[in-house]
């Protein structure tokens, strides 16, 4: 009965093998650790600058619409218009990528995920890791790859501020592993400057996926303060009812 038990126990680990070692991504690059402030409204704000800059462009956003900007992060409504919506949508529109899907699909042989929900697919230190890991190559149609994303269909859009840079690996156990990045071109930023940005953005993804957690957080902060009080009253009113027993014996 024991051998029955163990082979069953033995089967199902190795049926279950193959999907913890796709979760776990197969990638053997190491993520550098980033911390999210969303109750940091300058790098929202700042996050939300790049998206519509850089990602409107292939990538939609249609859970978000432009006046939440005004709503949740406080961009003056006049700046959103004049600066952030580049197409004929209006303020109450959702934001929707300015390249039809089919042209970009036709382009890049994917469709560029809406990214409304990015921050949930994927967490903050994947996100920030992937901005930050493009590298040229020149066997990729684009002409660029990336060491989270390999063989990623995206081309590095935001090239002009980190630069140019190239991968270079090196054989552990017969197999190609990354080992660093060597710079081709300077870009306009500073690696510092740069990541600060990436962290922006970021940040941004993660609020996109959920704006509602802003006000979460605040109404959070009301109900544990009414809870405290609560308790408070409770315990003074538990007083008073034990000293009437006590003295009535
Ligand atoms: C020129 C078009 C283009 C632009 C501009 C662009 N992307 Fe992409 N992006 C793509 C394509 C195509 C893919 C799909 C890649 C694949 O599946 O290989 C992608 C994939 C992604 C993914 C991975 C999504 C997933 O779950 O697979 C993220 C995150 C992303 N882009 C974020 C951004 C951000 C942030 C910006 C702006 C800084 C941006 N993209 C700008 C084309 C673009």
């Amino acid at each position: 009965m024991r051998i029955v038990m163990k082979k069953v126990c033995i089967l199902l680990l190795t049926a279950l093998l193959p999907v913890s070692s796709l979760a776990a991504g197969g990638s053997s690059v190491k993520l550098e650790h980033v911390e999210i402030n969303l109750n940091d409204t300058h790098a929202l704000q700042n996050g939300a600058k790049i998206f519509v800059n850089y990602c409107l462009g292939c990538h939609s956003a249609e859970y978000m619409r432009y006046n939440r900007l005004t709503k949740d992060l406080g961009i003056p409504e006049e700046l959103v218009l004049k600066d952030m919506i580049s197409s004929d949508a209006k303020i109450g529109d959702p934001m929707n990528a300015i390249m039809p899907a089919e042209k970009s699909a036709d382009w890049f042989g994917v469709t560029p995920p809406d990214l409304s929900l990015t921050g949930r697919l994927h967490d903050a230190k994947w996100l920030y890791n992937y901005f930050i890991s493009f590298y040229v190559d020149p066997n990729s149609v684009s002409g660029w790859n990336n060491t989270v994303f390999e063989n990623v269909a995206m081309p590095h859009v935001l090239a002009d501020m980190q630069g140019r840079r190239a991968a270079v690996f090196k054989e552990v156990d017969g197999k190609k592993e990354f080992d660093r990045f060597e710079v081709l071109t300077e870009g306009t930023m500073s690696d510092e400057e740069f990541k600060s940005q990436m962290k922006d953005l970021t940040a941004y993804l993660v609020y996109m996926g959920e704006p509602a957690k802003l006000k979460r957080v605040k109404y959070g902060i009301y109900v544990m303060l009414f809870l405290f009080l609560l308790a408070g009253l409770s315990w003074m009113l538990k007083k008073e009812y034990w000293r009437d027993i006590k003295s009535s014996h």
